[in-house]
């Protein structure tokens, strides 16, 4: 087995507006970033990524990239990130940047100039475009729907003020996607792979890796996958709904499957390529795919020795607080990457998902995507999703792999739910007219401090989104240096996890627990979860961290122990 850095590896995840704020506009930057960075080193992470900062009309909050190669002025300069990534090698962390590959900006160059040319021009071909069905042309050219809710199409207005072809975009209109079949779109990758590179970043975290290559002859997928359960059973009679929502489970499960544009086998050597480009520098260089394909031995191909290097593990986000399914998702997870030589990642939350201290307590559980607002019809308990979450990371940090910690989460912070609509900024908000709340709620800023106007999180005491006043309680200065803390209980896992080489450690399933209880051994340590309801009794050993409060001899509820029996 190899020894690279990231196999092991803790990546922080900044999100860079939300992350802190030099400027004083309201919105994180890079110079903010350089100023926090030795609280990353001394939270013990290994290395950082950071979402987009590239030039970007921030429709979809920098994920529509208009150029690849330069800064956006909200976020900073050139100058600026190379001073942050001096300051990262200064402190010993590793530096991995977004790359968003699948779509560009309606503001990228190459856009502009496809609407500007003709159709069946070379300008046009980077993209998707194509005539309309209907009459006139005014069907979209399949029924395909936007993951931001709507069309997956949107019609252009020719020069002449006509109505002129329409172009594809899986997600927000300002996003139209590439056609991976066209060499430009190759090279102009290579080139900013190189670009960054050649600034001396440690890897990539690759937006949407599943979905750059669509199926030849763009097919229409099933009508019944297409809609949303609200409507689905708006549309049918009462006896016929049961029926049809399995049948629609099936189609759902089919189309992951067999989905025209999700995990395509053409993907596989646009990552081939890139992983050359990435063995011509020195040093280990690493490729993350956000891929949300399952189940778990197809992700594992995306991860194969000459493709990427990780995948996140979105199978082990989407597991519930529940220790059967908990088990089942480690053990595959570990069979499944180990079967093409590559570690594990494991990771509970990021900014497109609901914060895990709030997902924990959720019931119901809203869809992945949909978020969580005032309205939304479901129980939270703030206490005791902090309680699981906590018992969560432990247990997370004590895998063998690599983990993923997003911002935020190692002082517990959780969704915030109650954001004014008007300061809803995420596209599926405003494409679904309101209906899906989107992932505003897990992008508030940062709270730093327990006092002053955004918590310290900018110079000016701005804050793009409001943050809600019990944020002083989380804030970092708050935790710092008190016992019992969530910033106490990370930095103190972290330390352990590289102490006793957890991440490269390998894990032995123990037997002999009720089966509300994950147990095993990682090394010289004992790692015991209680997912149940009641104590569970503890083996012999001292306790060198504990996610509650001062267990002793039993374990309660909603807790991970981690002992040394040795
Ligand atoms: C990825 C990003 C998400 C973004 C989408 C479109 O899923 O994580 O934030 O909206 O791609 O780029």
């Amino acid at each position: 087995m190899s020894n690279e850095w990231w196999r092991s590896a803790v990546i922080y995840q900044v999100y860079p507006r939300s992350f802190a704020d030099a400027s004083g506009d309201g919105i994180g930057d890079l110079a903010g970033v350089t100023e926090r960075l030795p609280q990353l080193k001394d939270l013990g992470v290994d290395a950082v990524w950071l979402s987009p900062f590239y030039t970007s009309p921030q429709r979809d909050a920098g994920y529509d990239v208009a150029d690849y190669t330069d800064v956006d002025p909200l976020f900073g300069t050139l100058d600026d990130f190379d001073a942050m990534q001096a300051e990262a090698k200064r402190l010993g962390l590793k530096v991995i940047v977004d790359l968003v590959p699948n779509h560009s900006s309606s503001e990228h160059e190459w856009f502009k100039a496809a609407l500007a040319a003709e159709p069946g021009s070379p300008e046009r071909a980077r993209y998707i475009f194509r005539d309309g069905r209907g009459e006139n042309g005014e069907v979209p050219p399949n029924n395909w729907l936007s993951v931001f809710g709507g069309p997956a199409w949107t019609q252009i207005t020719d020069a002449d003020g006509k109505p002129g072809q329409w172009y594809l975009h899986l997600f927000d209109g300002s996003q139209p996607d590439f056609d991976w079949n066209n060499p430009e779109v190759h090279e102009l990758f290579r080139g900013v792979l190189r670009f960054w590179l050649d600034r001396g970043v440690d890897g990539f975290r690759v937006d949407v890796a599943h979905g750059m290559v669509k199926q030849e002859g763009l097919p229409d997928v099933h009508p019944l996958v297409q809609l949303g359960d609200d409507e689905l059973t708006a549309d049918l009679e009462e006896d016929q709904a049961e029926e049809t929502a399995a049948e629609k489970e099936t189609l759902v499960a089919e189309f992951a499957a067999e989905s025209p544009y999700w995990g395509q086998e053409g993907v596989h050597e646009i990552f081939r390529d890139w992983h050359n480009v990435l063995a011509e520098y020195e040093g280990d260089r690493v490729l993350v795919a956000e891929a949300w394909v399952s189940p778990l031995e197809k992700l594992a191909k995306w991860v194969r020795p000459d493709e990427m290097s990780q995948a996140f593990n979105f199978g082990y986000l989407e597991t519930p607080w529940n220790a059967a399914e908990v088990r089942a998702v480690i053990r595959d997870s570990l069979e499944a990457f180990s079967a093409v030589g590559a570690p594990s990642t494991w990771v509970l939350s990021n900014h497109d998902v609901i914060r895990h201290t709030t997902r924990f307590s959720a019931d119901p559980l809203p869809p992945q995507g949909a978020g969580i607002g005032p309205k939304t019809p479901t129980k939270l308990d703030e206490q005791l999703g902090l309680k699981r979450g906590r018992a969560a990371s432990m247990l997370m940090l004590a895998l063998p792999g690599s983990a993923y910690v997003y911002q935020g989460e190692e002082l517990g912070l959780p969704e915030v739910v109650d954001l004014p609509d008007e300061a809803r900024e995420d596209p599926t908000f405003h494409r679904t007219g309101g209906e899906l709340y989107g992932r505003d709620g897990c992008r508030v800023p940062v709270p730093w401090t327990s006092t002053g106007d955004s918590y310290g999180f900018s110079h000016s005491g701005r804050s793009w989104l409001p943050q809600p006043p019990e944020w002083a309680t989380y804030a970092r200065d708050a935790q710092e240096g008190t016992e019992g803390s969530t910033l106490e209980l990370y930095k103190q896992a972290l330390r352990l996890r590289a102490e006793h080489g957890l991440g490269t450690g390998s894990l032995t399933w123990l037997d002999g627990y009720p089966d509300a209880v994950v147990a095993f051994t990682n090394g010289d340590l004992t790692v015991i979860a209680n997912i149940g309801t009641e104590p569970v009794g503890l083996p012999g050993g001292e306790i060198v961290l504990d996610s509650g409060k001062g267990t002793h001899g039993s374990l309660p509820a909603d807790t991970t122990v981690w002992i040394r029996t040795a």
